[in-house]
């Protein structure tokens, strides 16, 4: 399933409020998907201001559940195919490889991990969604005049 725009995105990211993702640790708490994706992008927009990629990698990369409720393995999969059209080859390549699990890591990719497991900590105020809706829309608009080049 491919994301169509930037709206389609926010409704996912709406739609998982209340959703609880797996323990980042065994026994530990389980974490509301909503909040952990702006924890997880807020955090980033601290450490890498800069990269709005990077940070948008963050706020997507909870919405697998929601693409294939039940099939856990699938996740960053269909979270990086879900995203890839709209926000690009990087941001789909980062949402892919989230996971600590997910094979060999550059600088980017271990910053993106490292912001989602502090994401999964309550304790900060990362604002609301629709904070990050200029971004995403900035991020989809240069993404598809680079896919009109080619
Ligand atoms: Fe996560």
């Amino acid at each position: 399933m491919e994301l169509r725009g930037v709206e389609e995105l926010m409704d996912l990211l709406y739609a998982c409020r209340g959703t609880f993702g797996a323990p980042g640790f065994p026994g530990g708490p389980p974490v509301d998907l909503h909040q952990h994706a702006l924890r997880t992008a807020a955090l980033l927009r601290r450490s890498r201001p800069a990269d709005k990629e990077l940070q948008l990698a963050g706020l997507a990369h909870v919405i697998g559940p929601l693409l294939r409720p039940g099939d856990r393995t699938a996740h960053p999969d269909c979270a990086a195919d879900a995203v890839r059209s709209l926000l690009g080859e990087r941001v789909a390549g980062l949402v892919r490889g989230h996971r600590p699990d997910g094979g060999l890591a550059d600088d980017d990719l271990l910053r993106l991990r490292q912001a989602a497991e502090e994401g999964r900590c309550a304790g900060f105020d990362a604002g609301v969604l629709e904070d990050w809706r200029t971004v995403l829309e900035l991020v989809a608009a240069r993404n598809s005049r680079l896919g009109a080049v080619d």
